[in-house]
């Protein structure tokens, strides 16, 4: 990084901490129009963006990054479950209030994730009967979607329905929101969410989608069958989120996925967690890099291919903060070498994925 570019980071945070509140929605939607990433992906009709937590308020260039390239953001684990509520009786609302703050005054569109999901349940609530765990759903998704009312442009109201492994009828994940209720939970959680926020965009959100293996195929047969059901219901669904977490380790076959996406007439389609895992590749950076950002490039132009996509937002931005950190530090990928799976890497610089990603924005403008 050379002297020029430090100097003018440093004067630009220096200018934005100068700003009169008022004023700052204005900058931050100036500073996009300058070759961000979400302005190029607006021209394609698509809303791009990252997830965030709180680091983001400590580490200010990383801050710099979603001012500049991102026009939604999505709490990334700030509104969770466990996170919201640790202990029983017992609200933390701190940091899920911070970042829909920081969303509402820089104008981004915030996704709230994710009202209910089986694998983060604490300990005080698996301890709760089947009936209070039934009590304790209806109230959590009342109290969290009226609190964001108006703040929260879509839920992700329930979070990866599906796991074949755990031998549930239809595939369904376990947990204790399915146990309570069995898969009715779902059509529950959407009807409650909807009572509580009658302009809110409600989305279901799955993982493993994308591949192309008997995981992947058996999850999509699960969407696919669930969302005919809450049809027939009347349900209130707006959109699907695919997380689009791409293991290239894995077999994959974008078209596929792709036609699986033009069977959902209706709804909108929004890519919602995407980083691609680089554990297969060499450990050469420059080889590393440009396999990540073809894997980007392939996957977005496949799936931008299909009208009814208008989001996708990244599973954070800069390579430090992925949740592939914590995977391989405790030695749970093929490799423990640092990873890079985002657009941004360490020193916040622009990847070869970043470019794979403005390519595959520009070229669906251009279809
Ligand atoms: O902050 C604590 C730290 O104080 C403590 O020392 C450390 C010890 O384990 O834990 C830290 O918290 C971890 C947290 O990530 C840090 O952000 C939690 O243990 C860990 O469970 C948590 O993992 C999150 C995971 O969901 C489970 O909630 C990841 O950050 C988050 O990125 C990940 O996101 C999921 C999506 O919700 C759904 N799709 C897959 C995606 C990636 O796994």
């Amino acid at each position: 990084m050379g002297m020029s570019a430090n100097l003018s980071r440093r004067k630009t945070l220096g200018l934005l901490a100068a700003l009169p509140a008022g004023g700052l929605a204005h900058a931050y939607a100036a500073r996009r129009k300058d070759g961000g990433l979400g302005e190029i992906a607006a021209r394609a009709g698509v809303t791009y963006g990252a997830s965030a937590g709180t680091v983001i308020f400590d580490d200010a260039e990383y801050r710099l990054l979603y001012l500049k390239h991102c026009k939604a953001l999505t709490t990334d684990v700030d509104m969770k479950f466990d996170w919201l509520r640790p202990e029983a009786g017992k609200w933390d609302w701190g940091p899920a209030d911070r970042l829909a703050a920081f969303a509402e005054r820089t104008g981004m569109t915030l996704r709230g994730h994710a009202l209910i999901w089986n694998e983060n349940a604490p300990d005080w609530l698996k301890a709760l009967s089947l009936a209070e765990i039934r009590r304790v759903f209806d109230e959590h998704i009342e109290t969290v979607v009226a609190r964001y009312a108006g703040r929260v442009a879509v839920w992700d109201v329930v979070n990866e329905p599906f796991w074949p492994g755990h031998g549930k009828p239809g595939g369904y994940r376990a947990g204790p929101w399915h146990e309570a209720f069995g898969p009715g939970y779902v059509e529950r959680a959407l009807k409650r969410a909807r009572a509580a926020d009658p302009h809110v965009k409600l989305a279901i959100n799955e993982a493993h989608c994308e591949r192309d293996d008997d995981v992947g195929r058996a999850i999509r047969e699960g969407m696919s069958r669930l969302v005919a059901q809450l049809r027939d219901a009347g349900a209130p669904l707006d959109v699907l989120g695919f997380q689009g977490h791409l293991q290239p380790g894995r077999p994959y076959d974008d078209a596929a996925f792709a036609a699986f996406l033009r069977r959902f007439s209706g709804l909108e389609l929004h890519i919602t967690e995407l980083d691609v895992n680089d554990e297969t590749f060499p450990a050469a950076i420059r080889k590393r890099d440009a396999l990540v950002a073809r894997r980007y490039h392939d996957f977005l132009s496949a799936v931008l291919a299909v009208p009814a996509v208008n989001t996708v937002i990244n599973w954070q931005l800069a390579d430090h903060y992925s949740w592939y950190n914590d995977l391989a530090r405790a030695g749970q990928l093929r490799s423990r070498r640092a990873p890079r799976p985002l657009p941004f890497d360490s020193a916040y610089r622009r990847k070869p994925a970043w470019f794979a990603m403005a390519r595959a924005f520009r070229e669906r403008k251009a279809a």
